[in-house]
This record gives C-alpha cells, sequence and structure tokens, in this order.
C-alpha cells in the first residue's frame, strides 16, 4: 500500500532511502545536487512531509505553496535555510540532527585547525606538484599547536567537543557564549571570558554559533582589529558567521596569521581573493560528511517525520 506523500529533496545514503521507501511515497526523483526553485515547488507542493538539506531556501512561499505539508525535517542541525516563523504559523512541525554530527564536525574542526598550522594543503601541493627536492630545515615551517589557547565561540554540543579534544595537545581553553550571564554549560571544559578577551589572547579562534540576526558577520574587521596576527581562525558553523571580504583582507595585511574555513557566506561561491591566499585552508562544507554520520542523520529525519505521522512528539522538533 503506498504511504503516505514526502517531499525528499537531495538523494541520501541507501540505507536511509530504503528507511524513507518502506514508509513513504516520495513526490519527487532526489538527486545528489539541490534542487532548483521550480523542483522544489512541484516536489514540495502535495507533500504531507518533507526531508530538506541545507542548501533549500524553505521560505513563506515556499510554505503557502504546501498546504498539505505537517513537517519537514531539516537534514542537518543548523535549521537557518528555514522560516521557522512561517512554519509555526502555519502549525508545520520542523525538526533537526542534534547530536548525531556533533563528533564528526568536531573532528572535522580539528583537521583544519591540524592542516592551517601546520600547513599540511601546502605540503600536499609541494609533493604532488613535483616541486618537493628533499627535506629543507625551513621549508613550510609552521605554528605549534601543543600548548597554545583555543578560543571556542559558541560553547554548544560542537564547540564542547571541540574543547575536550584540546585536551590531548595539553591546550588553554576559552569560550564565549551568545548569553553571556547564562550558568556554565555541564562539562565545559575551559574558562568563559567575553568575546573581545578571547579574540585578544586566543591562538585559535573556532566558531560555533548558529546563524541567527545577531551572528551575522559576528566575526569581522573589528574582532580581526582584536585578534592575534599570528591567530588562526577556523569556522564550521555557517558561512555568514564570518564578514568574507574583511576576512581577506585582514588575511592579505598579515593581521591575520591563517583559516581553516568548511563553510561560506555565499555556498558554494568563493570570496574573490580567498583562493589565492596560500595559508587558508578551505573544503567543501563537509563538517558531518562521515557516511556513518549521514547515515544517522537520515534516519534521525526518519524518526521524527514518522513520529508526527503517528501523532507523537517528533524528538527533535524546533519549531
Ligand atoms: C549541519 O548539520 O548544520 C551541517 O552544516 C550539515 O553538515
Amino acid at each position: 500500500m503506498p504511504g503516505p506523500l514526502l517531499y525528499l529533496s537531495r538523494r541520501l545514503p541507501d540505507k536511509v532511502m530504503e528507511a524513507i521507501s518502506e514508509r513513504f511515497t516520495l513526490t519527487s526523483v532526489p538527486q545528489a545536487a539541490p534542487p532548483g526553485r521550480p523542483d522544489l515547488l512541484a516536489g514540495i507542493r502535495n507533500a504531507e512531509f518533507a526531508i530538506c538539506t541545507l542548501t533549500e531556501q524553505v521560505d513563506e512561499d515556499i510554505l503557502a505553496a504546501a498546504p498539505r505539508l505537517r513537517a519537514i525535517a531539516n537534514y542537518a542541525v543548523g535549521y537557518n535555510n528555514i522560516d521557522i516563523t512561517a512554519a509555526r504559523a502555519r502549525g508545520i512541525v520542523v525538526t533537526n540532527t542534534p547530536d548525531v554530527l556533533t563528533d564528526a564536525t568536531a573532528d572535522l574542526t580539528w583537521a583544519l585547525l591540524l592542516a592551517a598550522a601546520r600547513r599540511v594543503v601546502e605540503g600536499d601541493r609541494l609533493v604532488r606538484g613535483g616541486g618537493w627536492s628533499g627535506w629543507e630545515p625551513t621549508q613550510l615551517l609552521g605554528v605549534e599547536v601543543s600548548g597554545k589557547t583555543l578560543g571556542i565561540v559558541g560553547m554548544g554540543r560542537i564547540g564542547r567537543a571541540v574543547a575536550r579534544r584540546a585536551d590531548g595537545f595539553g591546550m588553554e581553553v576559552l569560550y564565549s557564549r551568545r548569553t553571556d550571564g547564562a550558568s556554565r554549560p555541564p562539562d565545559a571544559p575551559g574558562r568563559q571570558v567575553p568575546l573581545a578577551d578571547l579574540l585578544a589572547r586566543s591562538d585559535f579562534v573556532s566558531l560555533h554559533v548558529p546563524l541567527l540576526p545577531d551572528t551575522h558577520h559576528l566575526i569581522g574587521a573589528a574582532e580581526f582589529a582584536r585578534m592575534r596576527p599570528s591567530a588562526i581562525l577556523l569556522n564550521t558553523s555557517r558561512g555568514p558567521v564570518v564578514d568574507e571580504a574583511a576576512l581577506v583582507e585582514a588575511l592579505r595585511d598579515g593581521r591575520l596569521a591563517g583559516a581553516g574555513l568548511d563553510v561560506y557566506e555565499r555556498e558554494p561561491e568563493i570570496q574573490p581573493g580567498l583562493r589565492e591566499i596560500p595559508q587558508v585552508v578551505l573544503l567543501p562544507h563537509l563538517g558531518s560528511a562521515t557516511l556513518a554520520t549521514r547515515v544517522r542523520m537520515g534516519m534521525l529525519c526518519v524518526e521524527n517525520v514518522v513520529a508526527v505521522l503517528e501523532d507523537r512528539p517528533a524528538p527533535n522538533r524546533v519549531a
């Protein structure tokens, strides 16, 4: 018997596709690439449920075109791509995928930190390009990681997981939170300080805040001016948290030593100038990209839409 209609915007790992087709009938033929807006509209129009990814802008107009929609499961922990207020007003449940991607994203943040500090990508390019003529005492000298200060901006689940990993490197951890007066988060390693102090004292600054109106360009020219010229910025949260034009200027002027970026202001566009700066490591939004994590994210989406289908509370409801 055909199941309720579900719009799926992108092709997910096989195990997830199987779980979806056991319970639902798809209104789309999802591809690896993001759907264009006409396809998104056509797919969601008659659907009761939707599983979307961070590349789909589910705004008021899309929601208005989908009168039967009961729930959207966002295949991401961040849900800035969905107009939550409009969904709430229409009684549409929105869910996300917290917890299951925390470790994968924290690991990738460390991959960026180490790669940027120790010039891993530049070294790889040198060897692949055939330009390496042997060991040199002063070749591609990076910066030490052990014993340095790591500043975590946003001490949520991923921020905490990144901070815990610093223990193995004997690092001091400083953190700042948007809710400055709030009680210390459980199991938060390190010391809470105002953002301005964190920027001034950290060797590595790692961003872990959600994208909200008050975190848009949270790190811009004024913040780069506070940072140490030897500091490295890491961003695995959302691109628009950083003013990329200001980042390029700070790197070019030597006011910042390097950066490791997994996310960008206008993905997949890259800010002009960024590619040309050698001390920047650029990844294509891989934070949660392990097979196990992407399967868990999908299964969580299925669990959430099935809960709504069965009139149970969705475990990861955000609206
Ligand atoms: C998220 O979950 O928000 C990530 O960016 C997706 O990988």
